[in-house]
């Protein structure tokens, strides 16, 4: 079957209060219309259009995907004129378009695949998906007719009062056969509104002969769409419910499901503990037989098999190798790699810091721009000093060096291979390697010194 597929996306969301266009709002820190566009993305559509509002930019650095087409809607007039927006992007192709709503961010590809084999089976030229709410409030009703024959959709502003006790409800996904789509054009404003409504194309569909059908599919909680902040709170929810049962039934051992929140990007091996209050965000990946421990952040980052986060830990766009350990209270900013084994402990903050296999900075540090070989022992209380005031420097240290505490390392500076720092060095020369380095003045030590001072004192 030849798809192609146009989200809504235009609406302003006056009901969101809010600057940011409505589909842009994020559950489980994910933007709703990402969520709508991964679900048309498994309909393997020939054309993916979102028609965006004034804010087209931010869509494309929200969802930075090549494979969608953005339109403009310059002043949204309603969602037929958003479908209407779309027509040129559509030109010459023929078979059947999906129409979804970029504010219903919960709905399954596997319901509006099923949706669709219908709506083909019935040969009809425009269909929409209707389901069952239990409180229809808000949504465009489904009238019917004679032997149920659908007749229209109407919106609850239209709607009589027998009409708004309908439970049946439009989700806002519809189907329509290329040829019908010169309907759009004809939809009439809607005066009480002062907007075109697609809905509208049902009717028009019917005066022209054309067939029309509501197909009441699905379950309630996927075609949840949202309005307002209230609604964004409980779609994500349900989603972030979702996510973690997912992935309880795939093995992964979460400790409180209630305060553990998972991006619908991420993914977590079997076996791997989660304890509360966790962020797990963008498309990070977690291993297998993992350990998460409380109040821990992990973003767009990579988490290898067996390795440990402890508490209060904080790691962006970084890698973690296998059985690694990082934490309690540890910053890992972007561009770090910790190698296998290593092991990063209390108050250390990375940067663009890559650690060898092995290597230990266990207390106290700061390591920026810095590449650090295996098996190397960083004291407490090291630092680079990777910043002049104006340019950033590298601090490269070769395997199985040896720093003690409280050594500066003012990049550039390369420390060899076995190399030896001593306790309290400001270390600004290269050290060849096996070589030992210290920069500290020697320790003068005057005897009796204090038992003189007690007893001059007295006198
Ligand atoms: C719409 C349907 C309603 C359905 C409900 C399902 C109409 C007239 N009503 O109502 O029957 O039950 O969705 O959730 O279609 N948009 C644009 N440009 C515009 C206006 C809207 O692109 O000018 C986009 C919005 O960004 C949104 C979608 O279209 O993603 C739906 O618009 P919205 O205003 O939320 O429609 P509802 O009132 O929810
Ligand atoms: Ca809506």
């Amino acid at each position: 079957m030849r798809t192609a597929c146009v989200i809504l996306a235009a609406g302003q969301g006056k009901r969101m209060r809010s600057t940011l266009p409505k589909v842009l709002h994020r559950v489980c820190g994910m933007p709703m219309l990402q969520c709508v566009v991964d679900a048309a993305k498994k309909l393997d559509p020939e054309r993916l259009i979102v028609v965006a509002g004034r804010h087209v930019d931010l869509f494309r650095r929200e969802i930075p995907d090549p494979g969608i087409q953005f339109v403009l809607q310059k002043d949204p007039r309603g969602t037929g004129d958003a479908l209407k927006s779309a027509l040129t992007a559509l030109k010459g192709f023929s078979g059947e378009v999906v129409v979804l709503n970029g504010d219903t961010p919960l709905i399954c590809p596997a319901t509006i695949k099923k949706f669709l084999s219908m709506h083909q089976k019935e040969k009809a030229h425009v269909s929409v998906l209707s389901f069952a709410a239990d409180d229809p409030t808000g949504y465009g009703r489904i009238m019917r007719g004679d032997k149920r024959k659908f007749v229209a959709i109407v919106e609850e502003k239209d709607a009589d009062n027998r009409l708004r006790a309908v439970r049946e409800v439009n989700s806002g996904i519809y189907a329509m056969h290329s040829s019908a789509l010169s309907l759009v054009g004809r939809i009439a404003l809607n005066r009480r509104k002062g907007e075109y409504y697609l809905t509208d194309i049902v009717s028009l569909a019917m005066k022209r002969g054309l067939s029309a059908h509501a197909f009441l599919i699905g379950r309630e909680d996927e075609f949840m769409g949202v309005n307002t902040r209230e609604e964004l709170l409980r779609a994500s929810e349900v989603l972030r419910q979702a996510i973690v049962r997912g992935l309880i039934g795939r093995g992964v051992d979460i400790i409180d499901p209630a305060s553990v929140f998972i991006h619908p990007h991420a993914s977590v091996g079997k076996g791997t503990v989660i304890y509360p209050n966790v962020f797990i965000e963008g498309d990070t990946r977690i291993g297998r037989g993992a350990t998460i421990f409380p109040h821990v952040r992990i973003c767009g980052s990579v988490i290898g098999d067996r390795a440990v986060v402890r508490d209060s830990t904080v790691i962006e766009s970084s890698r973690i190798m296998p059985g690694a350990s990082v934490g309690p209270f540890s910053h890992i900013r972007p561009g770090s790699e910790i190698g296998a084994g290593a092991k990063i402990g209390n108050f250390v903050e990375l940067k663009k810091a890559v650690i060898g296999k092995g290597t230990k900075a266990s207390h106290l540090s700061y390591l920026g721009d810095t590449t650090i070989g295996s098996g190397v022992n960083v004291g407490a209380g090291t630092i680079t000093c990777n910043y002049d005031g104006t340019e950033k420097h590298r601090t490269v240290i070769g395997d199985g060096v040896f720093i003690g505490s409280d050594t500066q390392l003012v990049a550039p500076v390369r420390i060899g291979k076995g190399a030896y720092i001593g306790a309290g060095s400001t270390i600004t020369k290269d050290v060849p390697p096996g070589s030992l380095a210290v920069s500290r003045t020697e320790q003068r030590t005057v005897r009796n010194w204090a038992i003189k001072r007690k007893s001059r004192k007295k006198q």
